[in-house]
């Protein structure tokens, strides 16, 4: 488990040792979660990895195969951890995410509600914004999906900032013990309506509520519910779009020089008599942004809403 520096922040600036959970990196579109531990070996298209060597170096650390090819070591960060976890349902991706803290105003010390904690994505960046003295509070009425969300905490280092607890939210509400504590609560439910009058119960004067629909319908029929008792009601769609920055060669050659609008001048050489009775054929190269393929389309639709005050 990863230790709470002296700064109060959840740290990576460490070596690893047994038992540490790595992101093994190839490049950004490979990576892979793994447990080190002393004796095994990691296997892939770069040989043989051994994790005994592993251990002792620092998270960031460039380690090789018995080929000589290499991969990083990096530390579960959420961003990471998001990208490689196991889906046991669908989970929310880093737009929403970071959209959903910085809405949801969770800073150092807030005390959060989540439901349902899915595969814990969100749970874990959440953990991060309140550390390292507040607290999320999260549930689910799946008790598996709950029990390994919390064996996740344990293995990404947050677990004690996070409380699972398997509950029906749609059904009995948050329990009453966080009534008036709550600085937000967050909704990933297929009903959420059903929970926003607890939801509404558990929040602090002032404090916020997000709900994530995939539906048009749903976010309609929570803003309906909404209505009563919270103001400030805002739906938003995060769309993210992604470029791959790669250098590309051009043909400029003679009399298509500078074809590509703003491409820099070919660099040319002086040829000799006999080369010069061919027609000349040069490259230049120009790094290019393109939209990735594997840009993510819709996910769904963010609903923020705060608590109208007692008048
Ligand atoms: C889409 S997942 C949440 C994903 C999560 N936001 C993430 O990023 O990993 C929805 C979860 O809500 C849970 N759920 C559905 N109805 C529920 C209810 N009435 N009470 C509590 N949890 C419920 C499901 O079991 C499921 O795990």
């Amino acid at each position: 488990m990863l230790p709470v520096d002296p700064a109060n922040k959840l740290s990576f600036h460490r070596c690893i040792t047994g038992g540490d959970l790595v992101i093994v990196y190839e490049r950004h579109d490979n990576m892979k979660a793994v447990k080190v531990c002393e004796g095994s070996i990691l296997q892939n298209r770069f040989g043989v990895f051994k994790h005994s060597d592993w251990i002792g170096k620092p998270f960031g650390s460039k380690v090789f195969s018995n080929k000589g090819k290499f991969v990083y070591l990096l530390a579960p960060t959420p961003e990471l951890w998001t990208l490689v976890l196991s889906h046991r349902t669908q989970i929310l991706y880093l737009a929403d995410i970071s959209f959903v803290i910085m809405y949801l105003e969770v800073v150092p010390g807030c005390l959060v509600l989540e439901s349902g904690t899915g595969s814990g994505s969100l749970t874990t960046s959440l953990a991060r914004a309140v550390a390292p003295t507040g607290h999320v509070y999260t549930f689910d009425f799946h008790e598996q999906r709950a029990a390994s969300a919390r064996e996740d905490s344990e293995r990404t280092g947050v677990s004690s900032l996070v409380t699972f607890g398997v509950r029906d939210i749609q059904g009995e509400g948050f329990p009453d013990e966080f009534s008036g504590l709550a600085d937000s609560v967050f909704l990933d439910l297929p009903q959420p309506w059903l929970a926003i009058p607890s939801a509404g119960k558990m929040l602090k004067q002032d404090g916020i509520l997000c709900s994530f629909s995939p539906c048009i319908e749903q976010v309609q029929r929570s803003s309906e519910t909404l209505r009563s008792s919270f103001t400030d009601i805002r739906t938003f769609e995060v769309l993210l779009r992604t470029y791959e920055v790669q250098e590309v060669k051009i043909d400029c050659s003679e009399g298509d020089e500078g074809g590509i609008l703003g491409s820099p001048p070919c660099k040319r050489r002086h040829r000799s008599s006999e080369e010069s009775s061919r027609p000349e054929i040069s490259f230049s190269t120009r790094i290019m942004a393109k939209p990735s393929g594997e840009a993510r389309g819709h996910t769904g639709y963010l609903t923020f809403a705060r608590l109208k005050c007692a008048s």
